[in-house]
């Protein structure tokens, strides 16, 4: 038996979007696979008064169990309400690669979905992305598309310009798939090494400088497809910080640079209306609960490090939500 999102009292990401594109901001989509990464994204935007959208990837579906998962966000929305803030929450299929992965999200109770076709043909991406979208849309569930391959120093892909979106695409594969919402290649890419240090320049105190994002292809991109949603994956920022409280405490992370907050923020304020963050809260708990091993070596009580794992998370997304993405106040 399936079960609408609605039942569960999710919303999709249609009139999310909209305001977004209107109020020049972008909605944080934020990944999680337990309780204490939930409470802190839940946490964070009710005191912030953002809308969320809930990444769950194929990922996390098996790692928690996807049932478990869906039941998770139902307590999400009764968690907000309970902290006094009714805040619009999607749960969203992240990189779903094939039609059965998102038919099967889309009947068990999810919002949204992204059918990632970004790897296939031109015409298989469209193809694979309108079946979706025409199973999805019976059943109210917005989709998010790919054009463009991000690239990942983690896949020895280096962000060459063949990678970046094409503007002169993007007309024909929204319109063929009637996708609701387009993720875009311009620069960034999955996980805490978003560039070769080769690819960077240094600063007087020896800090890696990524080159920066392809502003001028994400304008040609709007001009071809006026307030239509854009979405930016692979944005974290990868703090300095935390990298360091990591490496500080038995850590061994190199080489690690990600995406600096100005940029997204001048991202948010045009038609990206979605930032996917996920490398950046893996950092932060990480961080925290390194720092309570070392410092306190006695403690074996899983509570006493996931609880500060999951409060230095809460202090992240509303940074991010207050700062990077100007959400805060919009739900
Ligand atoms: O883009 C990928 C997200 O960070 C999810 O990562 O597949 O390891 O859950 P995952
Ligand atoms: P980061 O690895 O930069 O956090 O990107 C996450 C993402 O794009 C999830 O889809
Ligand atoms: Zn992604």
């Amino acid at each position: 038996m399936s079960t609408s999102y609605k039942d569960l009292g999710l919303v999709n990401t249609t009139e999310m979007f909209a305001k977004a594109v209107e109020g020049g901001y972008a909605v944080p989509a934020y990944n999680f696979n337990n309780l204490e990464q939930l409470q802190a994204i839940i946490q964070a935007c009710v005191e912030t008064k953002s809308p969320v959208i809930l990444q769950v990837s194929a990922g996390a579906r098996k790692y928690a169990n996807s049932n478990l998962l869906r039941n998770m966000a139902r307590g999400a929305v009764e968690y907000a309400k309970e902290l006094g803030c009714e805040i619009p929450i999607a749960l969203h299929l992240d990189h779903g690669d094939t039609f059965e992965l998102c038919k099967d999200c889309v009947d068990s109770g999810f919002s949204s979905v992204m059918i990632d076709g970004s790897h296939h043909s031109f015409e298989e991406n469209i193809a694979l992305t309108k079946k979706v979208v025409e199973y999805a849309h019976a059943n109210g569930v917005t989709v998010e598309g790919e054009l463009g391959v991000l690239a990942g120093v983690e896949d020895d892909v280096v962000a060459e310009q063949s990678h970046y979106t094409k503007p002169e695409e993007v007309i024909e594969f929204v319109t063929r798939t009637g996708v609701d919402s387009l993720a875009i290649s311009i620069g960034t890419s999955h996980g805490a090494n978003k560039f070769t240090p080769d690819q960077c320049t240094r600063n007087a105190d020896g800090v890696l400088i990524p080159p920066p994002l392809r502003f001028d292809i994400l304008e040609e991109i709007e001009a071809q497809l006026p307030g239509f949603p854009i979405v930016l994956h692979g944005s974290s920022s990868v703090p300095p910080e935390d990298v360091d409280t990591i490496n500080k405490f038995g850590g061994a992370l190199k080489d690690s640079v990600g995406i600096p907050e100005e940029q997204l923020r001048k991202a948010a304020k045009s038609a990206v209306c979605k930032i996917n963050i996920d490398s950046d809260g893996r950092l932060a708990m990480t961080a925290a609960i390194r720092k309570v091993f070392v410092e306190k070596p006695g403690e074996f009580d899983p509570r006493k490090y996931l609880g500060p794992a999951r409060d230095a998370l809460k202090v992240l997304y509303m940074h991010k939500n207050a700062n990077v993405l100007g959400s805060a106040g919009k739900a």
